[in-house]
């Protein structure tokens, strides 16, 4: 990609942008009664304009309909999780009846665990990457626990020495080296910190060649990155909306489960309501008979008043076309490493990109280190207008987001150093 370091050249690029015309679909934080340069999405997504509407809609057949509305709403509400799914499927590239929107990212890694971590004596091993998120650390030293194991059942990734991220020859060996101890591997599509996006697909191929179940936490790649979960084989994986699908602060999260093991009832599930086949669900029997789709991991009826703002966001993604928001996103986080680059030079700056510069293995985030001096340069930065993100002990994470963020907002953060 050819780019250039002036205002008109980062105009020129907003000119040709086929999605500028979201970012009125959003509401911009302001910072001192201008619009913010919102560079956040990693951490929580804009609040699509259309999100009070879709929940108004709720409370108006509430108000108008009380418990008539699970049936007679205009969106009934038995049948909630349904309307999210067609826009889901697309993301992950999965059948509908693979994804389901439910619960919440932690508590369904947990759920997914009982039934895809099946430790023996001689396989019980779970192999993460290097410095996982630690609601993910903790969970699976938990479920180890669970079972009897200690915190040995861990194995985590490193990088070699002197890098940050991860070589996909090395995670391939780290698999083989531990082939007849490992039940599961689990990793982060897109890592949290370092924005690296792993090869799931052959990650997945190796885990099962060596008889582990695998797994990913999609976190900081749903709404991110294409994916083809049902293609790649990958057994089972899960997320949340608040970051990439602008579904609000905790809103509802969502798993993919794939298709070959739905109908597999020796698999070990805790199960509720709402995974009990939908047409005798209210018959009420004591007998569990599971829907045979992702649905049967779901458990409790739907929190539609968070499904409400997740469809309203959803509309949109897919109206936009991941493949589209990609498209931008690859364009948008170059220009982003460029002039990051070139200022670098011009400044003497000491930082260092921990995210891969190949396009290949990110997404839209871009995690700068610094040796010294990060949070004064994050504080200014705060104080001119930019919503960034920091994390200990020296790391900006910067996630220009192809739905709302334009070529201007890259450009003009940058100069702002
Ligand atoms: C990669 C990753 N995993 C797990 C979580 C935990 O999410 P939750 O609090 O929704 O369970 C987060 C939250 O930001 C995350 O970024």
């Amino acid at each position: 990609m050819h780019f250039e370091n002036s205002l008109s050249f980062t105009q020129q690029l907003d000119k040709q942008d086929s999605l500028s015309h979201f970012r009125d679909r959003f509401f911009i934080p302001k910072v001192n009664g201008k619009d913010s340069i919102y560079l956040c999405g990693n951490s929580l997504g804009l609040q699509p304009k259309s999100a009070m509407e879709h929940i108004d809609v709720e409370l108006d057949d509430w108000a108008k309909l009380g418990v008539e509305g699970h049936v007679h709403g205009k969106n009934p509400w038995l049948y909630y999780h349904h309307f999210t799914q067609d826009a889901l499927a697309k993301l992950v590239g999965a059948n509908k009846n693979e994804v389901v929107a439910m619960g919440s990212l932690t508590n369904n890694l947990h759920l997914l665990m009982v039934s895809f971590y099946r430790p023996t004596k001689e396989r019980y091993k779970i192999l993460i990457e290097n410095r996982p998120f630690p609601s993910n650390q903790y969970a699976v030293t938990s479920q180890a626990k669970f079972h009897g194991f200690d915190e040995s059942a861990i194995i985590e990734m490193q990088p070699r020495e002197g890098e940050y991220t991860l070589r996909t020859e090395d995670i391939l060996a780290k698999i083989e080296e531990h082939k007849n101890e490992l039940a599961l591997v689990i990793f982060g599509g897109v890592h949290f910190y370092t924005g690296q996006l792993f090869d799931m697909k052959t990650i997945t191929e190796a885990a099962h060649n060596a008889g582990a179940n695998c797994g990913f936490d999609l976190a900081h790649a749903m709404g991110n990155i294409p994916m083809q979960l049902h293609n790649w084989n990958v057994d089972f994986a899960c997320w949340c909306s608040y970051k990439y699908l602008n579904s609000g602060p905790g809103g509802v999260a969502g798993i993919f489960v794939h298709e070959k093991h739905h109908k597999n009832d020796s698999l070990p599930r805790f199960n509720g309501w709402w995974g009990h086949n939908e047409k005798d669900r209210f018959k009420m029997e004591a007998t569990y008979e599971s829907m045979h789709t992702a649905e049967s991991w779901q458990m409790s009826n739907a929190p539609v008043f968070a499904m409400a703002i997740h469809k309203a966001s959803l509309e949109i993604i897919d109206e936009a076309g991941i493949d589209n928001m990609r498209k931008k996103s690859l364009q948008l986080t170059a220009f982003l490493e460029f002039l990051l680059t070139e200022k670098r030079k011009e400044k003497n700056l000491q930082f260092d990109i921990l995210t891969p510069s190949n396009e290949n293995e990110r997404g839209c985030q871009i995690s700068l280190s610094f040796k010294e001096n990060g949070k004064q340069i994050f504080d200014k930065l705060t104080k001119a207008g930019v919503i960034a993100d920091w994390r200990e002990p020296g790391v900006i994470r910067i996630a220009p987001v192809p739905l709302y963020n334009s070529f201007e907002d890259v450009w003009q953060f940058v100069n702002l150093f």
